[in-house]
């Protein structure tokens, strides 16, 4: 019954234009189908009644020559949208603290309005690379981030704390401020802390070259080491993937934990630190080759998706990990691997049917390009920062080439380049031969064809939005979003043959032959020389709540108590729990919290419709003494006792 859990997790149906991410993996027969459905149809009619709009909003068809003058112009404006999406001082986002970087200004229909881990360290990597590229009037906004960053990373959440297991280090988004965000979500989601020590890694390099290694050592490897810590520990636990919808292991998120493990170790030894969890790297490059199928890389393991597979995190990932030193044949899957070739082209042409506004495109041609063909988020559209990461793609995987003067056609690789060259075959073709020069000019022109879609749907002044509509091209979703101008940028740098350092793919030793799931548990403390509080470990245990409660689709649990690790019966900081262990066998809800060791509390479970209607609570109160200090994790098993919910009808 894959479908009415993933929903009920952390959106409702009827809340489907407001939620920023929403699952769609269908049971024809389930509830949750037909409202889908009806969904469906209603956004496919605001479709129709958006086509005049966006023909006047949608630029003509472009040429190479003003593409060449796109560009620079437009990666301007994107860094700047980027920037005022950056508290204090972004113009877009009043509130927002310092080194908050918000997703979009948009408050409702999306509300975006929040700060999310990943959006904004990929945010900051941008920055960090132009930054490190001359751009050194950044310098303000890398430092207010490592800040920030320092104090959210102790910030209990409905993740869990920081200490004494950093499982508060899971949490996806927070208010624009750095506070908590309490509602339900689909949480935990492991790859923001992997992709923040990536960016303030290649930030702590760039110091260490240039006279500040004291800076980096004591000031930003202590917000590092948690974030490894966190990645060495829970690497192996499934977590939500990057669009915050499917429960399982993600492919972007073990590429780019695999990358900061890497690297850490790389500045650990440099700095002369220890780096607890960044033993765990070998494990997890083992791992990374599971997600191929022989075919392409499947987004998503672990998990009961429904879906292809195919999915824009497979070319996110290996952009986020290129080296421009790396080999081809690494493990680490970069642009130029054989696999990421043949999944590119998998991943392309499943777009190329699934779109209207890509009709008639040839294959040498690229188009418009979304997250995964299942999707209905928003009505399922292409998005800006995917389209741009495909040619972001491209550049890379030219520059590798260029860089190891060689390319190797095999059979894997064989088709990628039959749309493009048709003469190509299975071989190796040397960079002094003429056919290697028309080659890498015909991989450019189709990255540069990427390019141009993601400008034909740009409207005149260049802002961004999160998507364009499947049929129209007319922009739509959340406006600005600060991830579609990040992307754009860095797609920019790679066109311009700008490209970040190197992380050292080179030198990684091979994975093991036979895969362990394994774990190094973390050692978290508070970064207090970056600004965090000295937040201390009050003696804790760990509490896992499971409770048997048939629910219906966009329905919501949440557990309330007397205790203030409860929400001391306050309905809003109650903890929300998961559903991803829901089945048509055992209607599970479940979270895994720590409690205050030997503190007695009363607690009940209550429940929400996800439409605004009233909580409904259990008919009982339920009491629980947590065991004594250095007590074993305990699991407490409960059934719904009181009035159920109805399907809300909304
Ligand atoms: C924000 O504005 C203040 C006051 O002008 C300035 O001191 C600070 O450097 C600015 N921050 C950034 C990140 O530009
Ligand atoms: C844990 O690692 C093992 C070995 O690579 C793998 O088979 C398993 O799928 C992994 N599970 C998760 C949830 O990562
Ligand atoms: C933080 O608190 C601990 C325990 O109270 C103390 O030992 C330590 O010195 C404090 N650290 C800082 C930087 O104040
Ligand atoms: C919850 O459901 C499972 C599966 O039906 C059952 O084995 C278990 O006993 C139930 N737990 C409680 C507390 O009722």
């Amino acid at each position: 019954m894959g479908s009415a859990k993933d929903h009920k997790d952390h959106k409702g149906a009827s809340s489907l234009r407001f939620d920023r991410k929403v699952s769609t993996d269908t049971d024809p027969t389930s509830w949750s189908f037909q409202i889908l459905l009806a969904m469906v149809f209603s956004v496919l009619f605001v479709g129709v009644t958006s086509l005049f709009y966006s023909q006047a909003a949608a630029a003509p068809g472009s040429t190479s020559a003003n593409l060449a003058s796109f560009i620079p112009t437009e990666r301007t404006i994107a860094l700047k949208g980027a920037l005022n999406n950056i508290g204090p001082n972004g113009s877009a986002v009043p509130g927002a603290g310092a080194g908050f970087v918000v997703a979009s200004p948009s408050k409702q229909d999306p509300d975006y309005f929040f700060t999310w881990s990943r959006d904004a360290a990929l945010t900051m990597k941008m920055i960090v690379d132009e930054f490190i590229l001359g751009e050194s009037q950044l310098q303000p906004y890398i430092d207010d981030y490592i800040h920030s960053q320092a104090v959210l990373q102790t910030t209990t959440n409905p993740s869990g704390t920081f200490l004494p297991a950093g499982l508060g280090l899971g949490e996806p988004k927070y208010q624009v401020d750095g506070s908590r965000f309490n509602e339900a979500w689909g949480r935990p989601q492991r790859d923001g802390p992997a992709l923040r020590a990536i960016t303030l890694i290649t930030y702590s390099n760039w110091l260490a070259e240039n006279g500040e290694k004291e800076r980096a050592k004591n000031v930003i490897w202590p917000v590092i080491s948690n974030d490894l810590s966190y990645v060495g520990q829970y690497w192996n636990q499934t977590g939500f993937d990057l669009w915050e919808e499917v429960q399982g292991s993600s492919f972007f998120t073990i590429q780019n934990q695999h990358r900061s493990l890497v690297q850490g170790a790389m500045l650990a030894q440099s700095l002369g630190v220890t780096c607890t969890g960044c033993d765990q790297a070998p494990e997890l490059l083992c791992f990374l080759q599971k997600f191929w199928n022989g075919k392409y890389i499947v987004s998503n393991i672990n998990a009961q998706t429904g879906r292809s597979g195919l999915d824009g995190n497979s070319i996110l990932g290996p952009i986020s990990i290129f080296d421009i030193d790396a080999v081809c044949d690494s493990p680490t899957m970069q642009p130029c691997h054989s696999r990421s070739l043949a999944n590119f082209k998998a991943l392309i042409d499943s777009f190329r049917k699934a779109y209207g506004i890509n009709n008639g495109i040839p294959l040498n041609l690229g188009v418009a390009v979304g997250r995964y063909t299942e999707d209905t988020y928003m009505g399922g559209n292409p998005w800006y920062l995917l389209t741009t990461a495909a040619a972001e793609f491209l550049y890379d995987a030219v520059a590798q080439w260029k860089a190891r003067k060689t390319l190797v056609v095999d059979d894997t690789s064989l088709a990628f380049f039959k749309d493009l060259y048709t003469s190509i075959t299975v071989r190796t073709y040397d960079s002094a031969s003429d056919d290697f020069t028309k080659i890498m000019d015909a991989i450019t022109a189709y990255a540069d064809s990427f390019v141009a879609v993601a400008q034909k749907y740009t409207p005149p002044d260049g802002s961004l939005a999160e998507q364009f509509n499947r049929n129209t091209g007319a922009p739509l979703s959340a406006k600005d979003l600060t991830w579609s101008y990040a992307a754009f940028v860095t797609m920019a740098e790679r066109h311009d043959g700008q490209y970040p350092p190197s992380w050292g793919t080179r030198d990684i030793p091979a994975p093991p032959s036979t895969c362990s799931g394994t774990s190094t548990p973390g050692v978290y403390a508070p970064a207090t020389a970056a600004g965090a509080p000295n937040v201390t470990t009050p003696c804790q245990v760990n509490v896992v709540f499971n409770v048997n409660a048939s629910t219906y689709y966009g329905e919501n649990l949440v557990i309330t108590g007397s205790t203030e690790d409860l929400g001391s019966w306050n309905i809003a900081s109650a903890l929300p729990m998961g559903s991803g262990g829901y089945t048509s066998e055992r209607p599970l809800w479940s979270i895994s919290t720590y409690l205050k060791a030997g503190e007695q509390l009363t607690y009940k479970y209550a429940r929400q419709e996800n439409c605004g209607q009233p909580y409904i609570y259990e008919s009982q109160d339920r009491t629980l003494t947590v065991p004594a200090c250095g007590g074993k994790a305990i699991t407490v098993e409960n059934a719904w006792v009181g009035p159920t919910g109805n399907s809300g009808n909304c």
